[in-house]
């Protein structure tokens, strides 16, 4: 069973699939290793992720591994029809069409649970609210993994509740996701986006960055290095001070709407442009969005404007006579008017999540939330290096000595 939006567009999806797996290198040898051993052999996984041609990697990787797929999007704008045409070809139930309504994204995910997942592999956690919702279904469930922060943040919130009632690999939380494609993906997949959208020049403008996670400071990084003029605004004292330090402007909100030419938004919270803000902006100002959810620009305010589309993806607005500029519907930029994280960066995320998979069937672990193993971590960012050509350096024995040791001082 599927629904996608046209079975003819797979050899496109083919050929894009395969485009993006000459650069997952460390999941292809996970993939060689799984078609040999099928650790997930009989059993049913089902995953609430963005249907693009790295998603599409990984889910093969776990098909090659034995498992049984069913797929749904985790953003009703992310899915790359021509990739969830290939996928349904590889035989993966596929429930994605790109621009879903609300009600179809719910029924999408209500498609997966009828697939009786054992396995929840998930991306903003929707599926696995949803699963919890239905005893029968999570009655299957072993265990699950979660790609991203937002998605985390609101497992813990289940647990501190006593309602997550399965062990979840927080796979947003390793290194090699976090600091890789948090940072650099999100930094060089958002500029991306906003270019793709108005093919604005960066270089000159005043960029308003919210937060400095590693999203976020990604994103003021890489917009630096396009010569933009960076302002950053923040809650967290220490990382208002990192971001000083890293050489950026650091203000409240409410005095940077007064200077932005663009905003970029990538906080996990809601409401951080307001419409408060948004009066306060120049006119031409452009708003996006690289949050997992389209919380964190006040579109309610801005829909009681007059509206038009002044290109695909880029909605005007008529705000008291100046003209402010949304992009992609305040949903991620990144995925909504490009294509993602590029895929030499999603390499090791998805190997993260075939290995959390793997770590789910072969440990009994407790409800809850659980960090991806640090040794595997490790092993993927050894394994990522060698795929780059890379050697290290290796501790001698003295120094491992001297390292574990009290007695040597001064
Ligand atoms: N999240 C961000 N970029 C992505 C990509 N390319 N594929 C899947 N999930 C993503």
């Amino acid at each position: 069973m599927s629904r996608i939006k046209d079975a003819s567009l797979s050899n496109k999806g083919k050929q894009r699939v395969e485009w993006a797996r000459t650069q997952m290198k460390v999941l292809e040898k996970i993939r060689k290793r799984f078609d040999l051993e099928k650790p997930f052999s009989g059993m049913r996984i089902g995953a609430c992720m963005h249907v693009t041609t790295e998603t599409a990697n990984l889910i093969l990787s776990l098909k090659d591994g034995g498992a049984e797929i069913s797929l749904s999007a985790s953003n009703p704008l992310s899915t790359q029809d021509d990739v969830a045409a290939y996928l349904v070809k590889e035989g993966i139930n596929v429930f994605a069409i790109r621009g879903d309504s609300s009600a179809e994204y719910a029924q999408n995910l209500e498609d997966i649970i009828k697939e009786r997942p054992q396995i929840i592999m998930d991306d903003g956690s929707d599926l696995t609210v949803s699963i919890h919702k239905n005893k029968e279904a999570l009655s299957n469930v072993v265990g699950g993994t979660e790609e991203t922060t937002t998605g985390v943040i609101r497992l813990k919130s289940m647990q501190k509740d006593g309602e997550l009632k399965y062990p979840v690999i927080a796979v947003n939380d390793a290194m090699t996701k976090q600091m890789f494609d948090n940072r650099y993906g999100t930094g060089q997949s958002t500029i991306d986006g906003i270019i793709r959208a108005t093919n604005i020049l960066i270089a000159g403008k005043t960029f308003v960055v919210a937060g400095y996670g590693w999203c976020s400071r990604g994103i003021a990084t890489r917009a630096r290095g396009m010569g933009a003029n960076v302002v950053v605004t923040e809650v967290d004292p220490i990382r208002a001070l990192e971001a000083v330090m890293d050489g950026f402007r650091v203000m409240t909100m409410v005095e940077a709407s007064k200077l932005g030419d663009l905003f970029s938004t990538a906080t996990g919270d809601r409401e951080v442009i307001n419409g408060e803000h948004i009066q306060n902006m120049k006119d031409g100002a452009i708003l996006s969005n690289s949050g997992h959810f389209n919380v964190e620009i006040d579109v309610a305010f801005l829909e009681k404007y007059p509206k038009k589309t002044v290109r695909t993806n880029v909605e005007e607005y008529l705000v008291d006579g100046k003209r402010i500029y949304l992009l992609a519907q305040g949903r991620l930029v990144n995925l909504g008017a490009a294509e993602g994280h590029p895929a030499a960066v999603m390499d090791m995320s998805f190997a993260d999540q075939a290995l959390a998979c793997e770590y789910i069937i072969k440990n009994k672990l407790s409800a809850g939330v659980h960090n991806l193993p640090e040794e595997i971590d490790r092993e993927i960012a050894r394994t990522k290096l060698q795929t780059m050509g890379i050697e290290i350096d290796k501790l001698t024995k003295s120094q491992e000595k001297y390292l574990s040791s009290w007695k040597e001082g001064t």
